[in-house]
């Protein structure tokens, strides 16, 4: 039996458009163990929202399609499983949350009917039973008077209450993985933090593991016990949050720290900045994808793409110099020399 809840092996996802082909997850791999909390950070666009939605099985074909890897749950590969079976997975064993929780919410139904309903898909318990599962999921969510918010549609919550909807209705089943993907993108920054909070404290009552993804460099460090960062549709660095943060190895990760370093509380929810953009996904770079961008590049880096490689303590970075470049020393004297 693995150790590992989920296990994603050298994932491709690409999507047939009239431009050509978007390799937009071009190569994942990467685990998540039993109750840990995992965060994917990286620019939009990186391929996080692919993955996730790969993992899911929510790639909609014949243009988008997943070409290549395993996806394996408690060691079973789902991409084998048929429709059915993985309509089970979905909801019960992995549920998702969405930034915009009125793309996942059917504007037409009552709050309580839709939690009632998916909590009858994914188990065995009657009608009355699920609605007191409901009126119970909906208050450990803190929304005030269940009973009452049961019978009332999406529009009449606002957008905060939508998402403490939709983490009641993803947790309801209690799944094995939570995957929240930007969760409170959408929203205000003090109701930003009270959500996050809520959601991965009821992911921990109920032991459930938490992918976690966002563009925001503060929550992955504050949240996460180990984080991935994702560069045009690859994973370019891996490690525990607190080596990512005190000793970033690769290049376009203390690019993403150093944006973040230098704006102000308000700013650092805003997407960050580092020069130039991310390349095209249909006519990728030869070499480091990175390169254009990259204040260290060498001649290998235009004709060699960089692999992950392990590092030490269980880091890994996909970088020609990531065993010769201080990055955290270049820093400190880079503050020492403006500052
Ligand atoms: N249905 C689609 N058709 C074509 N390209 C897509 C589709 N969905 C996503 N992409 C492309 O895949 C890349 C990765 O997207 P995504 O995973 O959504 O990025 P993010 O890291 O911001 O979540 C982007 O370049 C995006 O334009
Ligand atoms: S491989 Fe080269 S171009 Fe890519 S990040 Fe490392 S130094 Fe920069
Ligand atoms: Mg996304």
């Amino acid at each position: 039996m693995s150790d590992y809840l989920l296990e994603v092996n050298d994932l491709r996802t690409y999507f047939a458009t009239e431009e050509g082909i978007v390799r937009a997850v071009d190569g994942v791999t990467f685990n998540v163990k039993p109750q840990e909390r995992l965060g994917v950070v990286g620019e939009s666009g990186s391929g996080k929202s692919v993955t996730a939605m790969s993992i899911m099985q929510l790639i909609e074909p014949p243009a988008g399609q997943i070409v290549t890897g395993e996806i394996l749950l408690n060691g079973v590969n789902l991409l084998g499983l048929d429709e059915d079976e993985m309509r089970e997975v979905r909801g019960g064993r992995i549920a998702m949350i969405f930034q915009d929780p009125m793309t996942a919410l059917n504007p037409v139904y009552t709050i309580g009917n839709q939690l009632v309903e998916t909590i009858l898909l994914h188990q065995d318990v009657s009608r009355d039973e699920a609605k007191d599962i409901a009126i119970q999921a909906l208050h450990d969510v803190q929304i005030p008077n269940p009973p009452a918010r049961m019978g009332e549609y999406p529009h009449q919550f606002s957008g905060g209450m939508r998402q403490r909807v939709m983490i009641a209705m993803g947790l309801s089943c209690n799944p094995e993985l939570l995957i929240a993907d930007e969760p409170t993108t959408a929203l205000d920054v003090t109701t930003q933090a009270q959500i996050m909070d809520l959601m991965l404290q009821l992911a921990d009552d109920r032991g459930t593991a938490v992918l976690l993804i966002t563009h925001d460099l503060g929550v992955v460090a504050g949240f996460c016990d180990r984080v991935q960062v994702m560069y045009a549709g690859s994973i370019v660095e891996k490690g525990s949050a607190a080596e990512i943060f005190e000793n970033p190895k690769h290049p376009y990760t203390w690019g993403l720290l150093g944006s973040m370093t230098r704006l102000d509380e308000a700013q650092q929810h805003r997407l960050l900045s580092i020069r130039g953009a991310p390349p095209s996904l249909i006519d990728l770079p030869v070499g480091c994808r990175f390169r254009p961008r990259c204040d260290f590049a060498i001649d290998m880096c235009q004709d060699q793409l960089p692999l992950l490689r392990d590092m030490q303590d269980g880091r890994e970075a996909a970088c020609h110099r990531a065993h010769e470049l201080d990055l955290k020393a270049l820093a400190e004297a880079g503050e020492a020399a403006t500052g």
